[in-house]
């Protein structure tokens, strides 16, 4: 037997980052901060993320780039795994990133599938969606509920007993 299926993903789209609340804003801005500090040598594109945690931490995260290329990490992982390594307890609440716009795109840069991986896991491991803001340098805002309508189909491991 043969099944057609189809998947529906959600998500919304601002044309302007002050159409968002202002903590939101506060969070995206942030996001732009940190892309300056991005080491972005080889590739000249600066990418920067925060994450907001529900104890009212923001951990900012920018592109780190490295001679030997696979080295490097992506702003959001920089960014989550240094929420998780100073704030393990804490729940992700938002997740905001900007990247620099190098081939003149209106629409947000989408996180690597790397990256989608790493944010599912902590959603998984939380109980409690992340909600995702993604700003382009023209300004326009995807938000995405969670990571889950980013990242279907993704791998998942039953956590051990241990
Ligand atoms: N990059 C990010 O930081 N986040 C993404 O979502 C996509 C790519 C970085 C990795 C590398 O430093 C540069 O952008 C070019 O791929």
């Amino acid at each position: 037997m043969k099944t057609q299926k189809s998947l529906h993903l959600e998500y919304t789209e601002y044309t302007s980052l002050n159409s968002l609340p202002k903590l939101d804003q506060k969070l995206l801005y942030k996001a732009i901060e940190a892309s300056k500090n991005a080491y972005a040598k080889y590739s000249n594109f600066q990418v920067g993320a925060a994450v907001l945690l529900n104890n009212g931490e923001i951990v900012i995260g920018s592109n780190q780039e490295n001679a030997a290329y696979p080295s490097g990490l992506c702003a959001e992982r920089v960014a989550l795994f240094s929420a998780s390594s100073q704030f393990s307890i804490a729940k992700m609440e938002t997740l905001a990133i900007y990247a620099s716009d190098a081939m003149g795109k209106e629409e947000p840069v989408s996180p690597c599938g790397a990256c989608r991986q790493v944010m599912m896991e902590y959603e998984l491991k939380q109980g409690q969606s992340i909600r995702l803001l993604l700003l382009s340098e023209k300004g326009k805002v995807w938000e995405f509920e969670s990571v889950k309508e980013l990242f279907p189909f993704a791998f998942v491991l039953k956590p051990s007993k241990k």
